[in-house]
């Protein structure tokens, strides 16, 4: 099979709530797409399983049939990306290949305990310096050591390297390399960077944080660059091709959309709403932020990152429409709160489970307030959409706060930005443009942009950077004393959601 006869870059993307399979050409346009949705395992309040192998087996299916959709074999993919929902924990048996432990995925709060344990007298800061990130049930490493505290033998078999932790990332790079038959077992420094396990500037695996947790380096992937080969597919169509990329979902995104250079930033609104902004080669840091790494090509030095995640955003539209029954889809949450012209003074704090970015406060709750007779379903759906456009405009104020720089335009993508009045008011609450990107699937455009670059199907960033094209792009229409005054409400909202559990 030769390279240069290849047409596309392939690239899943496992997300929470479904996988993903793309195939760009070399104009990065996607010349066809393939999704499937997998099983939510709810067993008790907080906690949220997925199953690895149904996982794997999603992800061959879309392989197979974004290939069947336009007629390719892997001869025709010069490489293969990864991108993944980021700190969702597997461990598995090296010999038999199969998991001890559903996954643990990254919304799962099961870790509050532990977490306050490992915290002790030194504090949920204690890993922050080398780790760039604060103890939280969020990341990967609690999950790891719950999985080992709580499955029979698990910790001596990890000690005597029987089992093998990752990410999404790891575990299908494993399968997709061949398993138990020689599979290959490493992560990215993104994924690494979410784990509370790996030291942000030196970019290996940190052993203070594995003592801390208990957790044997054995366990442990490789840590590698984002964009290089890694191995070769063995098995689905694919067999025989590089995988050459791999970046948890939210950094995918950020490199989807071009932003390379410091300062560039973009929001991605799914689920929960994901604000990140290169910072370049340094590390900044803010309480109120976390500190990741943005990319890494091959030896190149490492890019960071600064990242507001916010909860609740889609996810709070998915409760209109499966909880309360106003809506009968995501989409008609627009035509609802177009029946009313602006809030009718009701705020919406989707606090759900507690408040990420910039608040992390695990005490608040969801509130409605603002409430008169006057208000209407209409209202209700308004401030829904204008909570998320707020929140992102409280973690954009604290990136500016952290970084002193001022903000020329947010790029934006995911499910929500289909939302026109969504968008609107996103620039009126920011007073900058937003742009919403041409290619909808950023985030696995991203992974395909770091496998092109490895296996030489694009020349470089610059190209990349030339391929990249807005849709739409939405200016500031509102004034700024209509802004303030509407910010403030909006944190007087927020103020009456905390200390409520
Ligand atoms: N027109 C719309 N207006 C408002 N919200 C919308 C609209 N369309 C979709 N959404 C919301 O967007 C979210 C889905 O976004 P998206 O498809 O980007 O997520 P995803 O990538 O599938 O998620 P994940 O990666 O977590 O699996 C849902 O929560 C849905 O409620
Ligand atoms: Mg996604």
């Amino acid at each position: 099979m030769t390279q240069d006869a290849a047409r596309y870059v392939g690239a899943i993307d496992q997300g929470t709530t479904s996988t993903r399979f793309i195939l760009v050409d070399s104009d990065g346009r996607i010349a066809a797409l393939a999704q499937r949705e997998h099983t939510q395992i709810h067993l008790r309040a907080g906690w949220v399983e997925h199953d690895p192998i149904e996982i794997w087996q999603r992800t061959c299916e879309v392989i197979d049939a974004a290939l069947a959709r336009c007629g390719a074999n892997a001869g025709d993919v010069a490489g293969i990306g990864i991108a993944n929902q980021r700190e969702t924990t597997v461990i598995w048996d090296r010999q038999t290949g199969r998991p001890i432990h559903n996954a643990i995925v990254w919304q799962d709060t099961r870790t509050a305990s532990l977490v306050r344990e490992l915290a002790g007298d030194a504090g949920l800061d204690r890993l922050r310096e080398r780790t760039g990130l604060p103890l939280s049930t969020y990341f990967s490493g609690p999950k790891v050591g719950w999985i080992l505290d709580h499955v029979q033998g698990a910790r001596q078999r990890a000690q005597a390297g029987e089992l093998a932790f990752g990410t999404i990332d790891s575990w299908l790079l494993w399968n997709l390399t061949g398993g138990t038959e020689g599979g290959v077992h490493a992560t990215d420094v993104t994924n690494a960077s979410r784990t509370l396990l790996m030291d942000i500037e030196t970019l290996e695996w940190h052993d203070e944080a594995l003592e801390l947790m208990g957790i044997p380096a054995v366990l442990l992937p490789e840590i590698r660059s984002c964009s290089e080969v890694y191995g070769e597919a063995t098995v689905t169509g694919l067999a025989g091709c590089p995988v050459a990329g791999m970046l948890g979902d939210q950094q995918a995104a950020l490199f989807g959309q071009a932003c390379f250079s410091a300062g560039e930033a973009k929001n991605t609104y799914g689920t929960g709403s994901f604000l990140l902004v290169n910072t370049g080669e340094r590390v900044e840091r803010t309480r109120s932020l976390l500190s990741s790494v943005a990319y890494r090509r091959a030896d190149q030095p490492a890019r960071y990152v600064l990242e507001g995640s916010i909860a609740v955003t889609g996810a709070a539209v998915q409760w209109l429409r499966d909880k309360l029954g106003i809506i009968d889809s995501a989409a008609a949450v627009e035509d609802l709160a177009r029946t009313v012209t602006d809030n009718g003074g009701v705020y919406f704090v989707p606090a759900f489970s507690g408040l990420f970015a910039p608040y992390w406060r695990d005490d608040a709750r969801g509130a409605i307030v603002g409430l008169t007779a006057y208000a209407n379903a209409g209202h209700i759906a308004r401030a829904v959409l204008e909570a998320t456009a707020w929140q992102t405009r409280e973690v954009l104020d604290a990136v500016v706060d952290a970084t002193g720089a001022p903000f020329g335009e947010l790029r934006v993508d995911g499910g929500m930005t289909a939302n026109d009045l969504l968008m609107q008011f996103q620039a009126d609450a920011l007073g900058v443009p937003v742009v919403r990107a041409a290619v909808a699937e950023t985030t696995a455009l991203g992974a395909a942009f770091a496998a092109g670059l490895a296996v030489g199907f694009w020349s470089g960033q610059d190209e990349l950077r030339e391929r990249w094209r807005a849709d739409r792009r939405w200016e500031p229409q509102a004034d700024s004393q209509w802004r303030e005054r509407e910010h403030a409400l909006w944190k007087k909202a927020v103020q009456r959601s905390l200390g409520w559990v």
